[in-house]
């Protein structure tokens, strides 16, 4: 089932990067009569303005510069073999340890998320151009305990514009929500040192049975301690925090992370231009989607302000077609409770709740919703259509029996096929490239080399495509 949309979602990627166009300066006339200037007012619509940043981590080239390199950096994805390290330079593209990074779910040419239903993080070493997207090869074995490590409970989001995020309303905040049950509460930088401490996502079984989050955080500083390139690099980006190798934390860590995917943004979209004033950009159709979006189809009343999110937790019902018993997350029937895992106790009556996601970019960040069970626009839009009441989505008596109630914003709408396309196509209207970083640097460019030496994600292996089996290791005695 992972396979199903990577073909069309690459070539929507490729035909999206081709015809964008953006960042028309012509004058912005709003007309006398605007009938769209009351929606936009309404709803808080802004185009994407200045980004908020942290007290502590203002806009840096160098943090930005160091932050690319972490997030597509291998050596922080937990994983390693003695056998794997003996068969260092025979050949790197097939005998990889550490073999996931940041970039693996978020990765520039899947629209900064993965192109799957559920996020598949450390799988055991494989080809390199395998270790992408739907090919990724889920549940691996665990390099160190050979025990199946399966996908992610949740389906991987994209960050572009993760910096705009907002905390209980859609005002962009540095200290925003993270994560689509907003267990983070304090923006990009902290939620940055999270990944390392997850075993489906980057730690493995690397850290043993008496696994703590602290140990993952230890090792993951300590590795990145010994890399005399990061080092001089940190001492660069962080001049009053960091002097010697020993004065790096996995805080200063998440900070340079947190830095550059502050400026992963999209602004100047054809979205943006229309908002600021200049009407022209959109075709009819697309009009008449902006209106049914905003109307007849309700999603205005989650869908709002600069982000196109008011970043509350609401209950839709989307449901979760898979099992993952040991998944802490879930409450071991298959269903994932959402907002109620983020605090067990004080959220208890938050099931179900999810955080509302931006629809910027919707047109590259598929499959959709926490559990990827949205596969297209489409299918999404077909969601909403039935209002949550389709035999894969969360009955009303299963919510009732928990005493929870559907948000009244999710009820069977009526749209006919021409509508729901017209809503398809306004929200592409949303795409847009991302902005160049300081000095002209392309924060979309998977940097050649990373300073472990190791290989960033979406490298094309040069010959012997092909997964890893088991018993591949007796090539190397
Ligand atoms: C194995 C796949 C995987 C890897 C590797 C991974 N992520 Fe994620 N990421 C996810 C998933 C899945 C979620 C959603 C989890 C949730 O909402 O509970 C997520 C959520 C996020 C979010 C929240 C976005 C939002 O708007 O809420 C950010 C930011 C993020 N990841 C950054 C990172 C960084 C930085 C790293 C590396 C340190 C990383 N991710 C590594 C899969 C991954
Ligand atoms: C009641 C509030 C509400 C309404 C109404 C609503 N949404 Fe959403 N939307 C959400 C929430 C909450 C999520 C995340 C749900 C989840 O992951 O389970 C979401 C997710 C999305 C996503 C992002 C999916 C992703 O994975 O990136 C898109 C796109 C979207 N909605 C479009 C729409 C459209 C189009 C409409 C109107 C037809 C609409 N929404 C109506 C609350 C709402």
């Amino acid at each position: 089932m992972f396979l199903r949309k990577s073909t069309a979602l690459f070539l929507i990627i490729v035909t999206a990067l081709a015809v964008v166009s953006c960042s028309d300066d012509s004058d912005d006339v709003v007309q006398p009569g605007d009938p769209f200037a009351s929606i936009i007012e309404t709803f808080g619509l802004e185009s994407l303005g200045s980004i908020p940043y942290p007290p502590d981590n203002g806009f840096n080239a160098q943090r930005i510069a160091l932050g690319q390199l972490l997030f597509f950096d291998p050596i922080l994805g937990g994983e390693s073999a003695p056998w794997i390290k003996s068969a260092a330079g025979k050949d790197p593209y097939r005998y990889r340890a550490n073999d996931v990074a940041c970039a693996t779910c978020h990765h520039p040419t899947l629209g900064f998320a993965d192109g799957r239903n559920l996020g598949a993080g450390v799988s055991g070493a494989q080809f390199n151009d395998m270790d992408l997207g739907p090919q990724r090869v889920v549940p691996g074995p665990s390099l160190v305990t050979g025990d199946p490590v399966g996908a992610e409970p949740r389906n991987s989001p994209s960050i572009l514009n993760a910096a705009f995020n907002g905390k209980d309303s859609h005002v962009p905040v540095w200290d925003s929500f993270q994560f689509m049950d907003g267990r983070v509460e304090k923006g990009l930088d902290e939620q940055a040192t999270f990944p390392i401490t997850s075993r489906d996502e980057m730690a493995g079984d690397a850290y043993g049975p008496d696994f703590t989050q602290e140990a993952a955080r230890d090792s993951v500083t300590e590795r990145i301690k010994n890399i005399p390139e990061y080092v001089a690099r940190f001492k660069q980006a962080f001049p009053a925090d960091v002097t010697s190798a020993d004065d790096i934390t996995i805080e200063i860590i998440g900070k340079a992370i947190g830095a550059y995917e502050r400026e992963i943004i999209t602004p100047g979209s054809r979205y943006d231009q229309f908002i600021d004033g200049n009407r022209d950009v959109f075709t009819a159709k697309e009009k008449e989607g902006f209106d049914l979006f905003f109307g007849k189809a309700l999603c205005g009343d989650c869908h709002s302000g600069p982000m196109l999110s008011d970043f509350t937790f609401r209950v839709q019902g989307v449901g979760d077609a898979y099992e993952i018993p040991d998944f802490e997350g879930k409450n071991g029937e298959g269903g994932d409770f959402g907002r109620f895992h983020a605090d067990e106790i004080e959220l208890a009556d938050q099931k179900f709740g999810f955080r509302t996601q931006t629809v910027r970019n919707a047109e590259l960040t598929g499959p959709y919703f926490h559990s990827g069970s949205a596969g297209s626009l489409r299918d999404l839009m077909d969601f909403y259509n039935r209002g949550g009441l389709g035999p894969d989505d969360i009955s009303n008596e299963t919510l009732e029996a928990l005493g929870i109630e559907r948000d009244p914003s999710i009820r069977p709408l009526g749209l006919t096929d021409a509508e729901m396309d017209a809503v398809i196509a306004f929200m592409k209207t949303t795409t847009a490239p991302v902005q160049a970083g300081p000095s002209g640097l392309d924060l979309t460019k998977v940097p050649e080399r990373v300073p472990s030496g190791l290989l960033p994600p979406g490298i094309p292996t040069p010959n012997k495509p092909g997964p890893y089996l088991p018993g591949d290791e007796a090539e190397l005695d």
